[in-house]
This record gives C-alpha cells, structure tokens and sequence, in this order.
C-alpha cells in the first residue's frame, strides 16, 4: 500500500535559499511529499528561478495597488488552496498576514525568522541584535499565530556574535543555520509529529510515535 504524499507551498519574497534547501532536502531524504508550488509577493524574487530550475512550479501573487491587506490575503488564499497543501510554508515572505488568513491555515503555517524569539520579533533583526551587544543571536522555526513572529516554537538555532561581526556576517551564519534546521521542522509537521502542549511544542522521533 503506497504512503500519502503530503504536499506544501512554500511563500517566498526574495533569495529563496531557505526554499530551496528545503525541496532539496524533500527530494534528496526522500519524504514522501513534494513541494505543489512556490508562490512569491514580487515578481523579481530570485527564488522564483531557483525553484523553476527545480521543476517546481511558480506562480506570482502582487498586491493590487490601493487594495487592503485583506484583498490580498484572500488572493493568496485563494491561489494555495488550488493546491490542497498540508503545510503552508512561509520562507521569508515579507508581507506580514492578517488574523483570518492565520486562522484558515492555524496548525498547517511555519515560518522561519532570523533571531532567538521571542528576542527581536520584526524587522533588521541581525542589526538590532549588534546594537544590543547580544552575544548570541540565532534563528527560530515556528508555528505561526495571529501575533507576528510569537507563535509557538519548533526548534532553534544558536550562533555565537563575534566580535568583529558586521550585520552581513552574522546574517550569513544564521542563515546557515535556518537552512540547517527549517527541512526538518518542515517534514516533521508535514508528517504529523509536531505536539502542542500550551505554547511548547514537542517533535516526535519518527511517523510511527505520531500514529
Ligand atoms: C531569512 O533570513 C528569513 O529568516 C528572513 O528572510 C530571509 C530570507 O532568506 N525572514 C524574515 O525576516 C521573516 N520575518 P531566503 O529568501 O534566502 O530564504
């Protein structure tokens, strides 16, 4: 009897390195999913030519100018729905989402962010952890909820600030490390062994503890 295959989309703006890393690993570890599409908020997102290199199909959704955020999430909503993904996976998308498009995909939403939250939720986050004089920084894959970049975590990441660290040096290191740990958060919700107790959330080993 074959196994399901699960399937996601993955919302991108920009690079797409987290993107990319994770249909790599789906294709190379052999999960039994497959990324349905890679959906960007700008047309110009180089991940866009990364994941049509990959065979993956892309397809772009801009804000209409004048149009409220609501329109937009509708927009988007309606275009992943096509797809019937399992996982909604957000891999810097930079449009922050409205509680209704939250809530259509509550359980189903992960995103990763470039810092140890709840420490510098939001914007230029490499930056402020500098100012701060932070001397460890990092990343964070989570479950999202209505609060921007507060719901509950999956797993992170810790990187070391050194102190020579200029804002692009110590983007790079985390971003390795949002590479390194978002595929696995990744297929370990697409296979149903995320647990939610309060706000903790527990990974389990393997499909069969999940059954
Ligand atoms: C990543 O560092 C990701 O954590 C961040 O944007 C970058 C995207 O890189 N996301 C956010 O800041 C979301 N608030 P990528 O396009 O190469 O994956």
């Amino acid at each position: 009897m074959g196994e399901q295959v699960r399937s996601m989309v993955i919302l991108i703006s920009g690079t797409g390195s987290n993107m990319q890393a994770i249909a790599r690993a789906c294709v190379e570890q052999g999960w039994s999913a497959r990324v349905a599409a890679v959906i960007s908020n700008r047309a110009e997102a180089a991940g866009l030519r990364l994941a049509a290199e990959m065979g993956i199909a892309t397809e772009v959704v801009e804000p209409r100018p004048g149009a409220g955020r609501e329109a937009y999430d509708q927009e988007l909503a309606r275009r992943i729905d096509r797809h019937a993904p399992d996982a909604v996976v957000l891999a810097g998308f930079m449009r922050v989402l409205g509680e209704a498009f939250v809530g259509r995909y509550q359980g189903r939403l992960i995103n990763v962010h470039p810092s140890l939250l709840p420490a510098f939720p939001g914007l230029h986050t490499h930056r402020r952890a500098l100012e701060a004089g932070v001397k460890w920084h990092g990343a964070t894959v989570h479950l999202v909820s209505a609060q921007v970049d507060a719901g509950p975590i999956v797993d992170q990441a810790v990187v070391a600030v050194q102190d020579d660290d200029t804002e692009a040096s110590l983007a790079a290191r985390v971003l390795q490390q949002e590479h390194r740990i978002y595929a696995p958060a990744v297929r370990a919700l697409l296979e149903g062994r995320l647990r939610l107790q309060g706000r903790r959330v527990r990974t389990l080993a393997t499909a069969r503890d999940a059954a």
